[in-house]
């Protein structure tokens, strides 16, 4: 095993910051930011508390990037604050630019006074024609993995937690929202501005901020929904088992740390399926299917506010720590809420989704603790620490039995709760606690080789549904002739089922079947976006030109990357596809996300060689 494998080395060290936390760490980061529609930018300042852990230190570094820092102050003992001398260091292309602040000895605060820049990679600032109400722009932050620092100078590195406090000015007619408690406003405050306070500790790429035309509908007590005007009903009707889905998680793992739980529901070039952000999910509009099909990701989301945001990955090699146990926790929600084969039929279609993806990954990047050393955090984004992650949560599961299971996960999520921890202090644990009861666990289930060897042991768990064998035995009827399209027994499907059918078909269809497909079944006019989604991918791969303008429409009406990216890499396989996505690239890119663009550019390069 090299150096750069070992996971007894400097774990908690984090190569995709340039902060010193060890020595001088934040603690505490008060915001107070104008929102410019106009200039695209934030401005103002972040008020950084500090406390000292080395007695000697005189330099407080943070990171930033493509921030215009206009000056900087420190507070003295008695809380004054004067000007005090600041570096900003060279930029690196993935981790941004070191902001070096000198500190006098008794400073206890700095105060940053600084601008974003109207690119800044964790900000999107959309125009009144990309949202649904079309009269009033909008503004997300997407701060994960490392995009917090290009809109606040912090220390951004998951293992340095911090509470916050916030005041947002907004133009009068627009709300602002945060992943934090919205603040009472004192008497006197202008329209426009909104106060926030964290008070829970939390890492940096939590910290999250949106603007728009936003209304609230609850849907419990404790939950509910911001979304623009037009979609806010249809969205508190489908997530309304939100409330259930927390009361599940609640009696397996102990109460929601958090107050509150709502969603916010953004408009369609929001880059991911959803983010979790305290307090305030972020999710894709594309959810939105009308029959509540899609709402794992919901489940996924809230699972989160344990495993995630209560106990934290503290660098991003230990991501699997945070989506592998999310993927876990999300399979049991959608157990309890929605049933054991729903459930079975979801985890099946991720493990289809985690071979696949293996079949094509470098075996260096089908490790759960992966090396990101010099990398962009975001490469580590696969289905390895989500599907993988979870699949060896599943064999200890099995072992030990889910009563041991549950109560150690239970156990894991109160003893590091509000900290952030490394693969090490997991396994550490483990061995401590259900290793230690259970001493057979440990010789059954290869622990080292889920967490520092490529692929999939032999003997995993493979999740299975009957539901599924049905539907492949429907579709296998059709291609052998044995029943026309019409005559296969489709009508209690529900959409895991359309989607497997539609995987289970044979890579190549020739134009008549496809045709036979989408008459029968109606797969183009799909409101659900999965189905869609997938039905264009055959469509893609099959050169049928029927679909050409609903591939058209999709990808220029659709911001979340993990159903463009597919999409895009399937177009330029072919020479005219490739031209053609260059052509609705051209068209569809002022609407998407930074993220999201970075990634369909990386394609169209890769193949125009
Ligand atoms: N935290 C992730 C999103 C994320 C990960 C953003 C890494 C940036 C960097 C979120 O919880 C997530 O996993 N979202 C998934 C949906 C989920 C159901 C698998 C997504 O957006 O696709
Ligand atoms: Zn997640």
């Amino acid at each position: 095993m090299g150096a750069e494998n070992d996971i007894h080395a400097d774990s908690r060290n984090d190569p995709h910051s340039y902060a010193n936390p060890r020595e001088i760490r934040v603690m505490h980061v008060a915001l107070d930011l104008d929102v410019s529609f106009e200039g695209k930018t934030l401005a103002g300042s972040a008020l950084l508390s500090i406390d000292r852990l080395a007695a000697d230190a005189d330099r407080l570094v943070v990171d930033t990037r493509d921030l215009t820092i206009r000056r900087v102050e420190a507070s003295d003992s008695s809380g004054n604050f004067s000007l005090t001398a600041f570096e900003l260091g060279g930029s690196d292309p993935i981790l941004g630019a070191p902001l070096s602040i000198s500190l006098p000895a008794d400073a206890a605060a700095v105060r940053v006074h600084y601008a974003t820049s109207p690119g800044a990679s964790g900000l999107q600032w959309l125009d009144p024609p990309q949202t649904a109400g079309k009269l009033h722009p909008f503004l997300f932050t997407q701060s994960q993995a490392i995009h917090a620092r290009s809109w606040i100078p912090l220390q951004d590195s998951p293992g340095v937690r911090v509470t916050y406090t916030a005041t947002i000015r907004t133009p009068p007619e627009l709300r602002a929202v945060m992943s934090a408690e919205l603040a009472e406003a004192p008497s006197g405050t202008p329209p426009g501005e909104h106060r926030f306070v964290m008070e829970q500790p939390i890492p940096p790429y939590l910290i999250a901020l949106a603007v728009g035309d936003l209304v609230f509908e609850p849907m419990s007590e404790r939950t509910g929904v911001w979304a623009e005007p037009a979609v806010v009903q249809r969205a508190a009707r489908e997530f309304e088992d939100t409330e259930s889905m927390m009361q599940a998680v609640e009696s397996l793992y102990g109460s929601y740390r958090w107050g509150r739980y709502d969603l916010l529901v953004l408009p369609p070039s929001f880059p991911f399926g959803g983010m979790e952000n305290p307090r305030l999910t972020f999710v894709t509009p594309t959810i939105l299917a009308g029959d509540k099909s899609l709402v794992s990701l919901v489940a996924h989301e809230l699972a989160h506010s344990w495993s995630g945001n209560l106990v934290s990955n503290a660098t991003w090699r230990d991501f699997w720590l945070n989506e592998g146990f999310t993927v876990y926790v999300e399979n049991r929600i959608q157990e309890a809420v929605f049933g054991r084969e729903r459930a079975l039929m979801e985890a099946t279609l991720e493990v289809q989704e985690l071979e696949a993806e293996l079949a094509r990954l470098q075996p260096a990047d089908q490790l759960l603790h992966l090396d990101l050393n010099g990398r962009d955090p975001d490469e580590g984004f696969t289905s390895v620490p989500y599907i993988k992650g979870m699949l060896f949560l599943l064999s200890l599961e099995t072992v030990a039995g889910r009563p041991a299971f549950d109560a150690f996960l239970r156990s894991y999520f109160d003893h590091f709760a509000f900290q952030s921890i490394t693969t090490e202090d997991f396994l550490k644990y483990l061995g401590e606690t259900l290793l230690k009861e259970n001493p057979a666990i440990a010789r059954r289930v290869p622990i080292a080789r889920w967490i520092s060897e490529p692929g999939l042991p032999d003997d995993f768990p493979r999740p299975a549904s009957d539901a599924f064998s049905k539907v492949r035995e429907e579709a296998r009827r059709w291609l052998a002739g044995e029943a026309a399209l019409g005559n296969i027994a489709t009508r209690e499907w529900v959409t895991q089922q359309w989607l497997h059918f539609l995987r289970a078909l044979p890579d190549n269809l020739d134009e008549a079947r496809l045709r036979e497909l989408d008459e029968e079944f109606g797969f183009s006019r799909s409101g659900n976006s999965e189905i869609l989604h997938q039905w264009l991918l055959i469509a893609v791969r099959n050169e049928f030109a029927d679909a050409n303008e609903e591939l058209e429409h999709f990808l220029t009406s659709v911001g979340r990357r993990k159903f463009l990216k597919p999409l895009y890499e399937e177009l330029v396989k072919t020479p005219d596809g490739l031209a053609r996505a260059t052509k609705i690239y051209d068209k569809a890119k002022a609407g998407y996300h930074p993220i999201a663009a970075a990634t369909i550019e990386d394609i169209l390069r890769g193949a125009d060689q």
